[in-house]
């Protein structure tokens, strides 16, 4: 009998192959290209005017600090560093920082936050559909689905046009349900990097509310759009309206730590002691992932965001990227009408109208590396790279 068994069991060998992440097969394929002039605007990171992703003058120094004064790496708990979360608060929550309805921790980074908030909904219910705008980062879908809920898909985005299709998302809103999910992209949309207007967040939010959905809002990009209130305009309104919301929210990219894994979960229901059952169960969630988050990322910030002088150059420096974000935004949108749809969006992403095989053509002939959506990070661009980009994409174009 054992034998028998034995013979049927599924071994490793039998595994399915898998699509990797196409943002991520494409950093490998970038950094293979052995052509010096390529151009990679795939994944997002925020480039300088040389092409660089340097470190934040001011983390550097807020690590120098942290070696200096950090006297054990002794652990932590399943919510890292509560003061790191603390100081976030603020700065994501505005009038809503002192709710104490409303709890946060520390997570890696702002998918892990992303994973923990859904795996949250999943316990509470497993019949929860989750709408998804189309198109969205794509690690949303396979994240949601991993913990079992099912995806439903609203649209978003008009690429032939760079518009967004504001009144088909309501209209697919309005067929949730109450206990469904809504998620929302905070700010600097990825990868479309078309933001609703308040207008449209106050219509959004009003007709999630009317369906007695929980609104989840995703934002990892807070500070690269308009500024560090303006982004946050979705969060706080969802706030003000609802009782359950959870946010997912990271600091990747506003302290450029990418790789250091930095995020934070925020959990609010509608009184404290639902707040803390909630988050004794994401805490639990969290010991059986990765038991605690990695510290070194979050420490550093800590560091920043506890010293007002540091808080300070750090709000200078996070202008800095947006300013360049923008300007890069502007040179493209003034080189043809065509483009002028980049110069009214936001944050790193913009979605180029090229079919799948124009943007393989763009990486064939000129070793232009961008998503095969069309997707580019409008930032992944050097200063010098910038006219040669604007040439081939015209050219893909066509007349
Ligand atoms: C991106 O969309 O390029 C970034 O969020 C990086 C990632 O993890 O995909």
């Amino acid at each position: 009998m054992l034998t028998q068994t034995h013979a049927k069991a599924r071994r490793l060998a039998d595994l399915p192959p898998v699509h990797s992440d196409s943002l991520l097969a494409l950093i490998a394929l970038a950094n293979a290209d052995p052509r010096p002039d390529k151009i990679d605007v795939g994944v997002g990171v925020f480039r300088d005017a040389l092409g660089n992703t340097p470190i934040l003058k001011v983390m550097k120094e807020a690590e120098q600090r942290l070696v200096d004064t950090q006297k054990t790496k002794a652990y932590l708990g399943s919510a890292g560093d509560k003061r790191f979360a603390e100081l976030l608060r603020p700065i994501l929550l505005g009038h809503h920082a002192s709710d104490e309805r409303i709890a946060g921790l520390q997570t890696p980074g702002g998918t892990g936050a992303i994973r923990l908030g859904f795996d949250l909904i999943a316990t509470a219910n497993p019949q929860a559909r989750v709408f998804v705008g189309s198109p969205t980062w794509p690690n949303h879908p396979p994240t949601i689905r991993a913990v079992g809920l099912e995806i439903v898909d609203y649209p978003y985005y008009e690429r032939g046009q760079g518009i967004i299709r504001f009144e088909d998302m309501i209209a697919a809103l309005e067929s949730g349900e109450p206990g469904d999910v809504a998620l929302l992209h905070g700010c600097c949309h990825n990868p479309t990097g078309a933001d609703l207007s308040e207008e449209q967040w106050r219509k959004v939010v009003r007709a999630v509310a009317d369906r007695g959905m929980t609104p989840f809002i995703d934002i990892a990009y807070q500070g690269f759009g308009r500024g560090l209130d303006e982004d946050a305009f979705g969060v706080r309104l969802a706030l003000d309206t609802f009782d359950e919301v959870i946010v997912a929210q990271s600091c990747d990219k506003n302290f450029s730590v990418y790789r250091d894994r930095v995020g934070s979960l925020w959990v609010k229901t509608g009184a404290k002691a639902t707040t803390d059952t909630a988050m004794a169960h994401v805490f639990q969630r969290a010991r059986e992932m990765w038991s605690m988050p990695p510290d070194h990322g979050a420490a550093a910030v800590h560091i920043i965001l506890e010293d007002p002088e540091l808080r300070a150059r750090w709000l200078v420096e996070l202008t800095a990227m947006r300013d360049r974000i923008n300007s890069v935004r502007q040179r493209i949108a003034s080189a043809d009408p065509r483009l002028a749809f980049i110069g009214r969006q936001f944050g790193m992403f913009s979605m180029l109208p090229l079919s799948t095989e124009q943007v393989l053509r763009l990486r064939a002939d000129d070793a232009i590396y961008m998503a095969d959506s069309g997707r580019f990070n409008v930032v992944g661009l050097g200063d010098d790279q910038i006219d040669r980009f604007i040439a081939a994409v015209v050219g893909a174009l066509g007349n």
